[in-house]
């Protein structure tokens, strides 16, 4: 469904039934990332996933789209769905970094959380150089580039040829402007390292044993500065998990929503 809110267009599916389970996908992506958490966890959820602005169907995004802009956009999403129990919000990478800007403007309304493949640091200067070049060429030269940019980095080398053509039909998506703001405002988000030990809901941390992007030993470190987080480890998988390796995490993630004594 499409949901129209102010000036935003945003491209929401809402599956299932139950207690609600919300979804934020990673940078350049889209929704389809979590198909397999999908058509796994609708069956007893009411799973939420839906395009962050300038990406996939969602739109428009201005020039600078913060971390607290697209956390206000989940918050009106929920508000429009009518949605006023706590939910579980699960994030991957640039997902988390927005599930941390959640958490500081809506803890109230955080049940539990799933960090998937991110980071708890912000960007060093190295970093957000890069960024602003890349939001620069994005907006010079159209989204051709971006694939080769971002794919290598994002997929191990064992990663399926489908996963490969889905991962570039989404980036190919993503709207030039779209996604120069996010790299713009990834480049300004705060350092949510102070924060970990502050989390009080329960907390799932994921990642792929082959991350190059937010690497294990770093995850690791995240989950044991969170006072109630569980940490898994994903074989066969690097940054994007979800799709690589989905068995794995919905498993995991299964685990988490309903632990068994
Ligand atoms: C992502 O997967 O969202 C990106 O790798 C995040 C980033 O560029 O920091």
């Amino acid at each position: 469904m499409q949901l129209t809110i102010d000036d935003r267009i945003i491209a929401v599916d809402v599956t299932g039934q139950g207690e609600p389970v919300i979804f934020i996908h990673g940078f350049p992506l889209d929704r389809r990332m979590w198909r397999n958490q999908v058509a796994e966890f609708s069956q007893e959820y009411r799973v939420i996933t839906f395009d962050l602005r300038g990406f996939g169907e969602s739109a428009p995004s201005p020039e600078v789209m913060t971390m607290e802009d697209y956390a206000a956009d989940i918050a009106a999403i929920l508000d429009e769905l009518d949605i006023q129990e706590p939910v579980t919000l699960c994030g991957l990478s640039m997902g988390g970094y927005i599930a941390f800007a959640f958490y500081r403007a809506y803890q109230k309304r955080l049940r539990r959380l799933i960090l998937c493949d991110t980071k708890a640091v912000a960007d060093s200067d190295e970093k957000r150089r890069q960024r602003h070049a890349m939001a620069e060429r994005l907006l010079a030269e159209g989204i051709e580039f971006l694939p080769q940019a971002t794919i290598p980095a994002l997929l191990d080398k064992a990663a399926s040829q489908n996963v490969h053509a889905l991962v570039e039909e989404m980036v190919t998506a993503s709207s030039p402007q779209g996604a120069a703001a996010a790299a713009r405002g990834m480049a300004l988000r705060a350092d949510s390292t102070n924060l970990l030990q502050k989390i009080d809901v329960p907390t799932l941390v994921i990642c792929g044993e082959a991350d190059q992007i937010s690497p294990p030993d770093e995850m690791r470190k995240i989950a044991a500065a969170i006072p109630a987080a569980h940490f898994e480890l994903i074989p066969g998988a690097g940054h994007l998990t979800p799709l690589e390796n989905p068995a794995a995490v919905n498993q995991a993630i299964g685990a988490f929503l309903q632990p068994r004594p």
